[in-house]
């Protein structure tokens, strides 16, 4: 403990022996900086370094001392943390304290549901709070500094790291990355428990080809900036810390030699004053893309492009030197990204307090922090089917309850993707939460059926059957584990890995009421199972307390009220397909009912409708962005639009009432979309505008009003500048992006 206490008093007591004092304003603190600093000691605040094991302060005590290091990336241990932070502070000549990288992703010991399934909670202030709770958790390790929210646009499900995305909507996810920018950062980001946030993956990657992570995205500027800029704006408008560019070759520049991005958007159109580190060994990578010949190169282009921090690569420690000794890159440009790094460390109150106030913060695994896990995967669970209301499942009916499954009880998978620091011996499971729930009031028979998600071993399907035919209902517990998502973790088939689906058919078999729990870091290809199952919940990766939401939502004691970030496709073909697609010359309509096994080989070559769809897919989803069923229902009616012939900058009002037509209380996400009919270039069919999640007791009828103006009906025209054009626009309100309830309004040019 001696250790563990005696460099936190040191460092409490150290104050940073600095040109200028803590009394003047951070930019003259900052400029006394530079002015004291070598050209070594620059580039070092320009170079992060791996540091695992707890070794690192022998490996990099000698190199911190001579101020070659500006960070610290995946070191967790606080002892180990403390000494590299008491080193950096009172043994090298200026005493700059490090910032200290982790990814803190969705949760630090306490998880919560992965990004994506936080995005169906369509909920900003749980997402706000889950983010400060991963904060509070991470600071108690010295961690100052995580790399997120990731925002990164993306409507193809093969690519692993939708799980990390917030969906593929810009508004959903602008509105929610700020809110997790807000959670880590808090509304002071020098106070205990707060950490620098990351914009992050700037930009475009989301649109890898194939859904292979990695690989190339082409994206044309204009739906660059209409899509996959627009959170990333949001995110520097809320004030985010830091932005960390794509690993991608966009467009035939890879993000980390993008000045496009780095400079133009970033800096001068959008006015960030943060700092841009570059992505793991993304400035190396330059030279194996084919942009340079090699790391010296690598490193010309990088800094010069704009990216302040290089990430666990060594090029700019190694060659920024001589080639400012060179003139090869100004020391002026140096000196500014060295000042945009130092901002944060000041912002972030180091120089002042080096280190967390640990004696402020709550241990991991605290009471809120589990309580906010579970009310997030409540809140996040979608229900894509309840065939004769099977569900919600009634203690007081049922004597026996099989729950079969892989991921029924795994503690660990139940995490997902990017858990560096997931606690899983905090899990609670579905078995466990349907246990905790039911006491002996149930008896439950558990089969796990198959060793992993992608076992193909049917022998043990007996035992299940078996189990199935003992029991009054079934609840099967499929999808993918964890490791199947997340990062380099794409698929090329996004079906039920493994036998999934037979064994789904073989419970099937049985007659009884078979209910499915999909956990999964991404939409799955559902259409082998959907008729085969009478209910169908789709809960993500949900986290810690995953099992207690789920045995909660089966069994009535909420009602799901989750909503799809994401279009789920019927075929894995039909991707990328969205709900804010474009028009095009030749829309399918609702009559475009083909399907090939129907097709006359002698059918006219023009006689099945000549439209955009697939012979033997059709046009639509499996289900839609914004669905989500519930224990009741809602039924809407009479929007109204406040002025049907709004000026051009004038706020105005659409609204409509919504009203709870079942006999429990619930949840419901209200959303509200617009369609720009006609515009300097052509515009999606809908796009998301509001949304609004209430609860509406059985009955209640809630008047919801949203607020529209010129910046929600702005877009980038054929000039890439930012426009708004008078015209005739549709609205809808309803419970998903194929709300019927229409009205219309003509935006007619300002006097
Ligand atoms: C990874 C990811 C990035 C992450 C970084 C540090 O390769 O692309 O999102 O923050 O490296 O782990």
């Amino acid at each position: 403990m001696l250790l563990r206490v005696l460099p936190l008093l040191c460092l409490m007591s150290a104050s940073v022996p600095t040109a200028a004092g803590s009394g003047d304003s951070v930019e003259s603190r900052i400029a006394a900086l530079l002015d004291e600093m070598t050209l070594t000691e620059k580039v070092g605040q320009m170079s992060q370094v791996h540091a695992e094991g707890a070794n690192a302060p022998d490996e990099l005590g000698d190199a911190i001392r001579a101020g070659r290091i500006g960070s610290v990336i995946n070191n967790v241990d606080l002892d180990v943390v403390s000494e590299l932070q008491r080193i950096a502070v009172e043994e090298s000549r200026l005493g700059i304290p490090l910032l200290f990288g982790r990814d803190v992703i969705h949760g630090f010991g306490t998880i919560f549901p992965i990004p994506l399934g936080q995005a169906a909670t369509w909920n900003p202030e749980l997402v706000r709070e889950g983010a400060r709770l991963a904060a509070r958790e991470a600071a108690t390790r010295g961690i100052n500094w995580t790399f997120a929210p990731m925002m990164d646009i993306t409507r193809d499900p093969r690519w692993g790291r939708i799980a990390e995305s917030l969906g593929e909507d810009p508004y959903l996810a602008s509105e929610l990355a700020v809110a997790m920018v807000e959670g880590f950062q808090g509304e002071d980001l020098a106070a205990p428990g707060s950490i620098a946030a990351t914009a992050k993956h700037f930009a475009g990657y989301g649109e890898s080809e194939s859904g292979r992570d990695y690989a190339t995205t082409n994206i044309p500027e204009n739906e660059l900036r209409n899509v996959h800029l627009r959170p990333f704006r949001a995110a520097v408008d809320a004030g985010v810390s830091t932005v960390m560019p794509s690993f991608s070759d966009l467009n035939g520049v890879p993000a980390s030699a993008n000045a496009f991005l780095m400079r133009q958007v970033l800096r001068d159109e959008w006015g960030f004053d943060g700092f841009v580190v570059s992505d793991w060994r993304s400035i190396d990578q330059l030279s194996i893309h084919g942009l340079t010949a090699d790391d010296r190169e690598s490193a010309l282009a990088a800094a010069t492009a704009g990216i302040n921090m290089e990430m666990a690569g060594s090029t700019y420690i190694e060659h920024l030197p001589a080639l400012v000794e060179e003139g090869r890159i100004d020391i002026a440009t140096i000196d500014a990204a060295v000042a945009e790094i130092l901002r944060t460390k000041f912002e972030l109150g180091l120089f002042e307090r080096p280190w967390a106030d640990l004696d402020k913060l709550p241990p991991t695994g605290a009471a809120d922090a589990l309580a906010a896990s579970r009310q997030t995967a409540l809140q996040s669970v979608v229900m894509l089917s309840n065939e004769g209301s099977v569900l919600p499942l009634d203690a007081d009916r049922l004597s026996s309850l099989a729950v079969i499954g892989p991921l029924a009880d795994a503690p660990y998978e139940q995490l997902g993707t990017w858990v560096f620091d997931g606690d899983p011996s905090l899990s609670v499971t579905a078995l466990d939460g349907l246990r905790d729930l039911l006491g002996d009031r149930v008896d439950i028979r558990h089969v796990a059926a198959m060793e992993t998600s992608r076992s193909r071993d049917t022998a043990p399907f007996d035992e299940a059957v078996a189990a199935a035919e003992q029991s009054d209902a079934v609840v099967l517990f499929l999808g993918e584990e964890s490791i199947l998502s997340g990062e380099a973790h794409s698929r090329a088939d996004i079906g039920l890995p493994g036998a999934q689906a037979e064994l789904v058919r073989r419970v099937r078999a049985t007659g009884k009421p078979v209910v499915a729990v999909i956990l999964a870091g991404r939409p799955l290809t559902l259409a082998d199972i959907v008729d085969d199952v009478d209910a169908l919940l789709f809960a993500w990766h949900p986290g810690t307390m995953g099992g207690a939401a789920i045995a909660d939502i089966l069994f009535g004691v909420v009602s799901p009220s989750g909503k799809l970030p994401v279009t789920f496709p019927r075929m894995v073909g039909q991707i990328p397909i969205y709900y804010s697609q474009k028009n095009t010359g030749k829309p399918p309509t609702p009559d475009t009912v083909v399907h090939i096994d129907d097709i006359d080989p002698r059918a006219p070559q023009t006689s099945l409708g000549m439209t955009a769809f697939h012979l033997d897919a059709g046009y639509t989803p499996q289900w839609e962005f914004g669905f989500g069923l519930s224990y009741a229902s809602f039924e809407y009616s009479d929007l109204a639009v406040s002025n049907a012939a709004p000026a051009i900058g004038e706020v105005f009002t659409v609204s409509a009432s919504v009203t709870n037509t079942g006999d429990v209380t619930a949840d419901e996400v209200v959303q509200l979309y617009v369609r720009d009919l006609v515009g300097n270039v052509t515009r999606p069919v809908r796009e998301l505008k509001g949304f609004r999640r209430v609860t509406l007791e059985p009955g209640e009828t809630r008047r919801i009003d949203f607020e529209l103006g010129a910046d929600d009906l702005a877009f980038y025209g054929r000039d890439n500048t930012l426009i708004v054009e008078p015209g005739d626009f549709h609205v809808w309100i309803g419970g998903s992006s194929s709300a019927t309830l229409r009205g219309e309004f003509r935006l007619v040019s300002a006097n």
